[in-house]
């Protein structure tokens, strides 16, 4: 088994879920560039390297698409079966209820868009597992930017008028082993229960602790420089593994930074 994108978040999860899999880094492979030449070839390939900075792609949408569509074409010609973890960016997020795996996609970011022609990439035979929301122990994610303003201020501003499921890395990394028990195809796996932002963050500061007011504002208010889809909660239509919820998951890896 082979894990690209090992340093990432998801990367770091699915190494502590496989030690046994050969796990690379970017500096050990940019998947931007043909695999190197040392690699024996892989069983399987969890593909979790990508270009995750989704208002970063808007500025280069090619820098974007060389690493996840690009990238994505460079480990499917490893020939080996491939997991390759997409978004629920995949949506327009127009819906008002949850997007399930045969609903249509239409990406409104470059994010987006890339995640989604990498999705074609994998290729026939891969299993494209759609999350949303990541959060973990490690490296960029909301969890540890609230924990970091809720320690230092009285209250922080967040957005109220997007819903989504935030899943824990952990959980997913487990649900992946399942996963390679279901046949390939598109999978939608998130945490149960669906929340906005600002629920999230006044959660993180419950469970933490942390005496934080959490002031709501709206995307627009916001202005970043991607538009994100207002409503991406996904479900299962299919037998995919069930994943607690998120709160459930929030208290999991907060365990894991105490
Ligand atoms: N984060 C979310 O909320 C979310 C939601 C749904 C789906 N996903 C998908 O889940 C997967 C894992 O995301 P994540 O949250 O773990 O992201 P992450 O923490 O940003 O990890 C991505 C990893 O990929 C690496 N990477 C970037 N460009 C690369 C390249 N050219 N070659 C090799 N490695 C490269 C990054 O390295 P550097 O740090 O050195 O750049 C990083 O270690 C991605 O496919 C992402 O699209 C994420």
């Amino acid at each position: 088994m082979l894990i690209t994108g090992a340093g990432g978040q998801l990367g770091t999860a699915l190494r502590e879920e496989f030690p046994d899999a050969v796990a690379l880094t970017r500096a050990e492979w940019d998947v931007a560039l043909p695999a190197p030449a040392s690699l024996k070839p892989p069983d399987v390939v969890l593909h979790a390297a990508a270009w995750t900075d989704v208002d970063g792609a808007e500025d280069d949408p090619q820098g974007a698409a060389a690493v996840n569509v690009g990238g994505t074409a460079n480990v499917a010609e490893l020939g080996a079966p491939l997991v390759y973890f997409s978004s629920d960016y995949v949506f327009d997020g127009h819906k008002h209820e949850p997007y399930v795996e045969s609903d249509g996609p239409n990406p409104i970011s470059a994010y987006g868009r890339s995640k989604l022609h990498g999705e074609a990439a994998a290729g026939d035979g891969s299993w494209i597992v759609r999350s949303s929301w990541l959060f973990g122990p490690t490296g960029h994610n909301f969890v540890r930017t609230m924990l970091r303003l809720g320690a230092e201020r009285d209250e922080v501003s967040v957005v109220d008028d997007q819903h989504g499921s935030p899943t824990y890395v952990g959980h997913l990394a487990s649900a992946t082993r399942e996963l390679l028990e279901r046949p390939p195809g598109i999978w939608h796996v998130t945490a149960e229960g669906d929340c906005t932002w600002a629920e999230f963050a006044a959660a993180i500061f419950a469970e933490a602790g942390l005496d934080c007011r959490v002031r709501t504002i709206t995307t627009a208010e916001l202005g970043r420089p991607a538009p994100r889809p207002a409503f991406s909660v996904l479900r299962s239509e299919k037998d995919a593994p069930a994943l607690p919820h998120w709160r459930e998951g929030l208290r999991a890896c907060l365990d894991r930074l105490a």
